[in-house]
């Protein structure tokens, strides 16, 4: 499957139970990867499971890693690169979409535009991925397309561009218009939804008598969207303006031939990525790839930790020496692997917009580069502005050792950010998070993977602002504040609120105080 075949790389972020699992689904069954959804796992337990996605590659020998999945369509090699449902960690979802090329909106037409699906969109947004929306669960009773229409004008200050209309309301799941050739595709169910749906393709002259209603309002709003100018232009699209949207039910297999069809002709094709120092990497150049996301503890017989490289340019061999960016050490990929499910020798190369895992890579951090050739550093992934702060302590002293160890690997892996000061020490250094659940990740993985159970106290802390060395020293003793250091080296200003953060900065205009994007919820 490694092979040259053109790449489509993107993900799907939609909110918990919009379908997004379905989705993938019914994705890789039409890539005929699978031959029959719903087998892989039973009603129900689809969240019982710690990777739907590892569930299927036991279940069907497929190339799946927890972080992508890979399959074949019309000849294009497509990359589903997989990303946290939480909005807590929304700060590993921001790193995942710097992976991508595209994302794919996944919005169930019963809630419209819920919470988690607005804050993915803002990522995708400040990114500047291009984003196709599907409205899921055509199938069931919903609000109507029109008025979806409107909400995402609304909300998401993007204008909809529908490549397909429905034809039914929502509930009455017929088919949709092909809004670009004008053609009916009518679907036909298929019990359960457990089969790829048969669908037939016909000009408006051939619309059957029972269809025949439906079909006539279908055509009608799509008329109204036309005058509206909500007709699809690729430049608009690709410039973050507008999103393509197409009608799916991902449980009936709906609407996804139309979608695969839809990544292959608009979305993005990996393209080139500028550098820190402004120089550019084209696909076809040396190789050159970044890490977007460290893991470790996936398996408790041995002490694994992979690290998730997505490749910009050129082709990677395994067992080719590359160079770590930050640390202009050799990095020899021989000992590392590229992973692609349990089979860990299966990919022997990849090329750009592939996902490649490298094996107790212990030097790769989040944000790092590895390249051949002359030298490259892609641009760090912006962190998130951290809302809640604690402080962290072993709370059984003699496993410092382990408590140290633990912080620092999960440091590494961006679970939380961690901060120290001089005054603080090592021993209790302050944990910042974006969203509250990231600290009970720390608290269970230092319990259980790291032997060290930690004590968290709360710190009074709401805001941080970015400062320098200068600002540091400056702040000292000043009221409601405390100047912490990250492991790369930032300074961070802790406030109590909003109100402290402003006087401060207006008090003293010399001092450096500026604001990391929001992430929270
Ligand atoms: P998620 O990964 O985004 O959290 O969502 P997931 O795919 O698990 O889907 C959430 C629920 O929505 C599931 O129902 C799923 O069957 C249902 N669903 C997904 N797509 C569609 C669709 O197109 N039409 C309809 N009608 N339902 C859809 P559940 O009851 O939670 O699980 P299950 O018992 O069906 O497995």
């Amino acid at each position: 499957m490694s092979d040259k075949r053109p790449r489509r790389t993107f993900a799907v972020i939609s909110h918990p139970d919009a379908g997004k699992s379905t989705l993938t689904e019914a994705l890789a069954l039409h890539a005929r990867v699978i031959t029959e959804a719903g087998a892989v796992h039973g009603k129900g337990n689809r969240r019982a499971t710690v990777s739907d996605w590892m569930e299927m590659e036991k279940a069907r020998g497929i190339s799946i890693t927890s972080a992508a999945l890979q399959f074949v369509y019309r000849d294009h090699v497509i990359n589903l690169v997989d990303t946290p449902g939480h909005s807590d960690f929304s700060e590993d979802t921001y790193r995942v979409l710097s992976a991508v090329d595209s994302a794919v909106m996944l919005v169930d037409a019963g809630k419209g535009l819920e919470p988690q699906t607005l804050k993915l969109f803002q990522v995708c947004a400040l990114r500047g991925i291009p984003v196709v929306t599907v409205i899921n669960k055509w199938d069931r009773p919903g609000l109507a397309a029109l008025e979806l229409m409107d909400l995402i004008e609304q909300k998401i200050k993007l204008r909809p561009t529908p490549l397909t209309w429905p034809v039914g309301e929502a509930g009455d799941f017929r088919g949709v218009l092909d809004r670009r050739t004008g053609e009916f595709v009518k679907y036909t169910r298929t019990a359960g939804g457990a089969t790829r749906a048969p669908e037939r393709r016909m000009p408006a002259s051939e619309v059957e008598e029972v269809d025949l209603d439906v079909w006539s309002d279908a055509v009608e709003e799509h008329e109204l969207l036309s005058v509206d100018d909500a007709d699809h232009d690729q430049a608009k699209f690709l410039a973050g303006k507008t999103t393509p949207v197409m009608f799916a039910s991902a449980l009936q297999n709906f609407g996804v031939a139309q979608l695969l069809d839809l990544l292959l002709d608009l979305a993005p094709a990996p393209g080139p990525t500028e550098g820190v120092d402004g120089t550019t990497r084209e696909p076809e150049d040396d190789f050159s790839a970044f890490v977007f996301k460290v893991q470790s503890g996936m398996n408790a017989a041995h002490r694994d930790r992979l690290a998730y490289a997505r490749i910009v340019s050129g082709e990677f061999d395994r067992g080719m020496v590359v160079t770590h960016a930050s640390t202009g050490k050799p990095f020899a990929t021989k000992y590392a692997q590229a992973v692609f499910g349990r089979d860990v020798s299966s990919i022997e190369h990849a090329y750009p917009g592939d996902i490649v895992g490298f094996v107790n890579a212990q030097s790769l951090r989040v944000g790092d580069t590895v390249y051949v050739g002359d030298k490259i550093e892609f641009p760090p992934v912006p962190t998130f502005a951290p809302e809640h702060f604690m402080t962290a302590s072993a709370a059984d002293i003699g496993r410092y050792k382990q408590f140290r160890r633990g912080i620092e690997q999960l440091d590494q892996e961006g679970v939380v950010q961690v901060l120290r000061s001089d005054l603080r020490g090592d021993q209790s250094p302050v944990l910042a998070a974006v969203g509250p659940m990231q600290f009970e990740v720390v608290q269970e993985r230092m319990t259980n993977e790291f032997n060290s159970p930690i004590r968290l106290s709360r710190l009074d802390f709401q805001v941080a602002r970015v400062t320098d060395a200068d600002g540091a020293e400056a702040l000292k003793g000043a009221r409601g504040c405390e100047v912490l250091q990250r492991s790369d080296g930032t300074y961070l200003a802790l406030f109590t609120d909003q109100w402290r953060a402003g006087v401060t900065a207006r008090d003293n205009p010399d001092i450096m105080l500026e604001a990391l994007p929001a992430g929270g919820s």
